[in-house]
């Protein structure tokens, strides 16, 4: 086969027009990688809660045309100038938080949010300010640096972590996002302890693999919250004790989980992205110690409410964005937990669906008819 190597390449993607439309698969054209560059083929992508986020123009500064999709496997295909730690023809997953190394964050083992190129990456460009991607004469925007939901695309290096090449990319792709999101944070954010009890709102992939993590964490208790009753199987297949179905209480959820815990629940963990949701997780949690990490991301516009008194006697609320970890250094660790059977990941994968499918992957996570959909490219 003839080299591509410097030359555009013409291949299919799933463009995102504007907030009303469903996206097209489009033929595009994708710029060869200019320093600090990959081009990658990407294998697979998952479909994140968070696609829909920039797909529904809730993260109102980012622009459309763009091409979404962050949690992605492929095989690098050309390097741009001063690219170093990967090569043509390795195995490659991207990490939606770039990991520079130098900056202030990346030097700091309390964070993973590096800040290399984040204000190019607001709007959709690569570090130069251009986009590498066009379709039928227009630029179109890159998304969280990635771009996943592409034959192509280009990426900065420092959004790349380097895989072992025995991985299956159509699985590891997951934890590009939502599985390590979710098993990071009470591993690495909240550090749940041995015995202690847990509770998670919201049954995704995110929400799984937080069980998922309390479980490693040897938590004694470990409550799932979802107001799906059809998610009550499989978090008790990951590791999940109880089943919580908020509309089927008598009770507020808070004063249900109070009652069955003693008094409240040493770790929570919100993985909806609601504002009521994230109260009631801080709520639930025991005075005096309870810590409360929200994972889910809210609409910009909404504002969390809560008695400050909750928080005077002794209740902690954070945050946890990719589970804590620096991905390029992480993520090839990940790989391995997955390739020895130390962490799941063929059992978040309810559906494999062709690129030209995309929008049924939508429809199926926004019913609540999927763990995670992946495109298979
Ligand atoms: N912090 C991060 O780094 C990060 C990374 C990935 C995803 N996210 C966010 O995490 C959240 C979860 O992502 P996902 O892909 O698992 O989503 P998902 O849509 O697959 O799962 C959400 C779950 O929440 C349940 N739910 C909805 N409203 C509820 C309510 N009021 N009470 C109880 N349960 C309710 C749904 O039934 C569903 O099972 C999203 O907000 C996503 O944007 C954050
Ligand atoms: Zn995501
Ligand atoms: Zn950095």
């Amino acid at each position: 086969m003839e080299s591509t190597v410097g030359k555009t390449i013409s291949c299919k993607a799933a463009i995102s027009w504007d907030a009303t439309k469903p996206m097209t698969i489009e033929t595009i054209e994708v710029a060869p990688p200019k320093a600090g560059e990959v081009r990658m083929k990407v294998s697979a992508t998952g479909i994140c809660r968070s696609d829909e986020f920039y797909r529904s123009g809730q993260e109102d500064r980012h622009p459309y045309p763009c091409i979404l999709g962050h949690e992605g496997s492929g095989i690098v295909e050309s390097v741009g100038d001063g690219v170093t730690s990967v090569a043509p023809g390795d195995h490659v997953i991207s990490v939606f938080i770039p990991h520079c190394r130098k900056c202030k964050m990346c030097q700091n083992s309390k964070s993973n949010m590096c800040t290399e190129n984040s204000s190019s990456r607001l709007i959709g460009l690569m570090p130069d300010g251009t986009s590498r991607f066009t379709c039928k004469g227009q630029t179109v925007h890159h998304t969280l640096s990635c771009s996943m939901f592409s034959e192509y695309t280009v990426i900065c290096e420092i959004n790349v972590a380097k895989i072992d090449k025995e991985a299956p990319l159509d699985k590891v792709c997951l934890l590009g996002c939502g599985v390590s999101t979710g098993y990071g944070a009470p591993l690495n954010n909240a550090k749940v302890e041995e015995g202690s009890t847990c509770a998670i709102w919201g049954i995704g992939a995110v929400g799984l693999a937080v069980i998922m993590g309390c479980k490693v964490a040897k938590a004694s208790r470990i409550i799932a919250v979802d107001i799906n009753p059809a998610k009550e199987k499989i978090a008790r297949e990951f590791g999940a004790t109880d089943f919580v179905n908020p509309k089927s209480l008598d009770t507020s959820t808070v004063q249900h989980l109070v009652a069955i815990t003693d008094g409240g629940l040493d770790y929570t963990f919100e993985c909806i992205g609601n504002v009521q949701t994230m109260r009631e997780a801080l709520e639930s949690c025991h005075k005096g110690w309870g810590l409360s990490t929200v994972l889910g991301i809210s609409n910009p516009k909404d504002d969390i409410k809560i008695m400050p008194f909750q928080l005077v006697t002794g209740r902690t609320w954070q945050g946890s964005l990719f589970g804590g970890w620096k991905g390029r250094d992480s993520v090839p660790g990940l790989v391995k937990e997955y390739m020895s059977g130390a962490i799941k990941l063929d059992e978040f994968i309810s559906h494999k669906l062709s690129l030209d499918r995309i929008n049924e992957g939508f429809d199926l996570m926004l019913s609540g008819k999927s763990v995670r959909s992946v495109i298979i490219m």
